[in-house]
């Protein structure tokens, strides 16, 4: 059960999402590019600083009231859903957490006010489940650091100003040799190669990001030298409660449109809702999006009381990302004909929900983490 104040946040959130962001989504969607004025709307709003602690500029808010609201905003458009997801979870989450005084002072204010929007590059061209194998390479030049490689996939990566970067320090086959890094997305050598064009979430940027011979200063190192996999692994635990909260809310979405389209849809002689095919897909759609939205509040609550949280983290993002999937299937089918066409929204929540199968984690490395949990607890 949400607290009042949770309530409240989920109320402010969706009223947010109802009038700002989903009346924008079909427009985001058509142009690949969310208004600037939406993201200052958002940033007044607090959504970018949403668990950076008031000394810092932030809203000061736990991970539960961050899972509602990237719920929310995700229900009115998908791509700002990742945006803001990708932005708290991958960037602002590792700074807080391992960044030093002086890096979080340099960073979460910017970061906070949306001035500064953040991007997380771990995976690259050959690289994706396996981080272990990343080549990008980090060289101590004594006073400086030199970083020089490739990043694929980076979501927010042509508006990022900050980068956390994973790279090696030490050239291993596996990921011990992992160093993780603050980058400043403006420095020399710092390239957008790349903005890919892709099936859904079109707002939102994925970008390949190229690093020639950027000199970072001493003080980019995050956490210790050579334990970056751990920041990134710690990283991806959030932000995967992050992209399942996004799944729930393009579920929940989809849900909306087929049960009005049921009502109000015609067919021998009743609205289709009367119709008990329609009604067993209107039962299973909102079981599979309570049943989401309990596993992403119980892992949101695991984080907020500092308990372990990375099975949990997985089972939400494995079963929400599922379930997306599966309601906007069923919603495009209730819609029939109509939910093929770009008329109705069916069709965009359809494309959108996929990629919450496939980004901060397969459904299949969501599968090899519960497994392993649940058999080393076993043992
Ligand atoms: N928290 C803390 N430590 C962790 C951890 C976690 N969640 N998971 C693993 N570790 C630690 C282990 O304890 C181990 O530590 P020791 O060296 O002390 O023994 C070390 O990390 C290595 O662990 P594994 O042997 O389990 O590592 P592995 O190489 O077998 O990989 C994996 C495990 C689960 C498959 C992992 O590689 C993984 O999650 N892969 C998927 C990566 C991914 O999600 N990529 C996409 C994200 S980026 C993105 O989507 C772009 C975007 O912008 C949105």
């Amino acid at each position: 059960m949400l607290s009042e104040q949770h309530k409240d946040i989920k109320n402010m959130c969706e009223k947010f999402s109802d009038s700002e962001v989903a009346p924008l989504a079909e427009k985001i969607d058509k142009e690949a590019m969310i208004p600037a004025e939406l993201y200052t709307k958002m940033a007044a709003n607090g959504f970018f600083g949403i668990f950076i602690p008031e000394e810092y500029g932030g809203a000061g808010m736990d991970y539960t009231s961050y899972s509602i609201m990237v719920e929310e905003v995700s229900r009115g458009c998908a791509s700002c859903g990742v945006l803001l997801s990708a932005h708290n979870s991958l960037a602002v989450w590792p700074i807080l957490k391992f960044g030093s005084e002086e890096q979080k002072s340099k960073w979460l204010p910017k970061m906070a006010s949306g001035d500064g929007i953040g991007c997380y590059c771990l995976s690259e061209p050959n690289v994706g489940s396996d981080p272990g194998a990343m080549i990008t390479f980090v060289e101590d030049k004594g006073d400086h650091y030199e970083l020089n490689g490739s990043k694929n996939f980076i979501t927010n990566g042509r508006e990022a100003k900050v980068a956390v970067v994973f790279a090696k320090t030490r050239k291993t086959d596996n990921y011990k040799g992992i160093s993780a890094f603050i980058v400043d997305m403006e420095a020399d050598g710092v390239a957008v190669q790349k903005v890919e064009e892709k099936l859904g979430i079109k707002g939102s940027s994925t970008a390949q990001i190229v690093f020639e011979k950027v000199k970072l200063p001493k003080d980019s190192l995050l956490g210790e030298n050579e334990k970056g996999f751990k920041v990134a692994m710690m990283t991806l635990d959030g932000g995967r409660i992050g992209i399942a909260s996004q799944a729930l809310g393009i579920a929940e979405a989809a849900y909306r449109v087929a049960i009005k389209y049921s009502t109000e849809r015609m067919a021998f002689g009743k609205p289709i809702s009367g119709l008990q095919a329609i009604q067993f897909k209107i039962a299973d759609m909102a079981t599979k999006i309570l049943a989401s939205r309990l596993l992403i509040q119980h892992a949101s609550e695991l984080k907020d009381k500092d308990l372990p949280y990375s099975k949990e983290a997985a089972q939400c993002k494995l079963f929400a990302s599922e379930a997306a999937m599966w309601v906007a299937n069923q919603g495009v089918q209730t819609l029939g004909g109509n939910g093929y066409i770009k008329e109705y929204p069916a069709e965009r929540h359809f494309r959108d929900a996929k990629i919450t199968e496939i980004y901060e984690g397969t459904s299949e490395i969501q599968r090899i983490v519960i497994a392993g949990n649940e058999l080393k607890a076993y043992r």
